[in-house]
């Protein structure tokens, strides 16, 4: 008989977690004015809120994390984060930072000035926090295929070259260089070919214009690339990643995804002047530029998780978890961006509580009742955190609406997959008799997903 998949680690420490009432949940979510975010830890039982720094480090990144150089200048740790850097991307320079949005902050402080257009696949909202914040326009280039959420396409991710190209045509000099996001988060964690890669870099090059990854989950990318996109088979993770950034001029990395540590983040080029440009800003928002806001140890950290990461088994165990996430829901009839994406499901909000208006919200609506029934904490990644249109300051209802369900690497087991997918099956089954949804009744400016307070309506 043919041996069934199984993960390819084996738990060595482990966290409890606690079930709760529903009553307890229904005070405790009121308490947190109907946004998860502003729930306690211990109030959640199975937390999907992000896959974002929340996975679990292994034995030899907490190996390494004890050899740690905590020196202000000139730290070892930094030097072999550096190198592994390169050697997996190619790229000479190095600036640390914090996390994935300090990256942003730190090298568009030297990019992106007034006016200017940043073309992408569907920038992640920090990103576009960080373009619309210096009154720039953050410019969604991706492909269509992404919108239709049934639609069964292997690279659902990618960049558009006829939209990228028109916008490059029209609007040249206000370009200074195009984002391409691998996975695309906001379109369901969907990966971007190589193909596509290659041609947005053609693309770029007829204009002259440099390309930037935001390359937060990198190596799922790869790994999507490997196993769907015909010449990549028989290549190793690591090939096709050298390959990946060989069509860049430079990246921003959150390593809180792919690097699985729980805090970190870089920017890395071949470009000397972004790198001159970028460290004047890295000093005084982030630190010293051989730390740049990490401890020696978390570099000592990011370097091995970037090693381990970029091998296949670790992420075929990984994807496959979410697949089978999938598989489930499938099971019972309940719709997501298909195909499953690399580190999520995206539950199309939309289509289950088609009873709740968009403007009350039905994506936040649905990521409060999953918490009721089972203590389960998914995210909202639909018509609150697309946020208001800068210029008419009206809510954008023009994307897809759905409740992400993120999961951490190396944390939950497939028991818990189940328990995740029974909660949402109960909530569907009576999907018709939800018909309100939520009022936002106080909100911030910018990126107000995190804070918006709301009101359950018809309660
Ligand atoms: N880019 C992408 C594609 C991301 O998904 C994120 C973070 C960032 C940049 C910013 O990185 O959090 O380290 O500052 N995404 C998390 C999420 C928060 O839940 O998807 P960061």
């Amino acid at each position: 008989m043919e041996l069934p998949f199984a993960e390819s680690w084996r738990i060595k420490m482990v966290e409890p977690i606690r079930k709760s009432t529903r009553e307890e949940r229904e005070k405790w979510l009121e308490e947190a004015h109907n946004n998860v975010f502003q729930l306690k830890a211990e109030q959640v039982y199975i937390d999907l809120l992000t896959d974002s720094g929340t996975g679990a480090m292994s034995d030899r990144q907490w190996a390494a994390m004890m050899v740690g150089d905590e020196s202000y200048g000139g730290s070892k740790s930094f030097f072999k984060m550096k190198d592994m850097i390169k050697k997996l991307t190619g790229f000479e320079y190095v600036i640390p930072t914090h996390q994935g949005r300090a990256a942003e902050n730190v090298l568009f402080s030297y990019l992106v000035k007034a006016g200017d257009i940043i073309p992408g696949n569907s920038h992640f909202d920090t990103t576009k926090g960080h373009i619309e914040s210096r009154k720039a326009v953050a410019l969604d280039c991706t492909v269509d295929e992404a919108k239709d959420t049934q639609l069964e396409v292997p690279f659902k991710g990618n960049v558009c070259p006829k939209k990228l190209e028109k916008a490059l045509s029209e609007h040249k000099d206000k370009i200074p260089f195009i984002i391409v996001t691998i996975t695309n988060n906001t379109a369901g964690g969907q990966p971007v070919s190589m193909e596509n890669l290659r041609q947005v870099k053609e693309i770029a090059d007829k204009y002259n214009k440099p390309v930037l990854f935001d390359s937060a989950r990198f190596a799922e990318n790869a790994y999507f690339i490997k196993v769907r996109e015909k010449g990549y088979e028989n290549k190793t993770i690591k090939e096709i990643v050298k390959e990946m950034y060989s069509y860049a001029d430079g990246m921003t990395m959150s390593a809180k995804k792919d690097a699985i540590v729980n805090m970190g983040g870089f920017i890395a080029t071949n470009k000397a002047e972004w790198y001159e440009g970028a460290k004047t800003f890295c000093i005084p928002f982030e630190g010293y530029l051989t730390y740049g806001g990490m401890n020696g140890r978390d570099m000592e950290a990011l370097a091995v998780g970037l090693d381990e990461n970029t091998e296949f088994d670790n992420l075929e165990t990984r994807i496959k978890q979410v697949e089978y996430l999938g598989k489930k829901l499938d099971e019972y009839g309940i719709p997501y961006q298909r195909p499953a994406g690399g580190h999520a499901i995206f539950v199309d909000a939309d289509k289950i509580l088609t009873c709740v208006p968009k403007e009350e919200f039905p994506a936040q609506t649905l990521t409060c009742e999953l918490y009721l029934e089972a203590g389960i904490r998914g995210c909202e990644i639909g018509y609150l955190l697309a946020d208001r249109d800068p210029v008419t300051r009206q809510n954008r209802f023009t994307g897809l609406d759905f409740v992400r369900l993120a999961i951490p690497r190396r944390v939950y087991t497939n028991n818990h997959m189940d328990v995740i997918a029974a909660a949402l099956k109960n909530v569907y089954d009576r999907r018709e008799q939800i018909t309100r949804g939520v009022e936002i009744t106080w909100e911030a400016e910018l990126m107000r997903h995190f804070t918006v307070q709301l009101k359950r309506l018809g309660k």
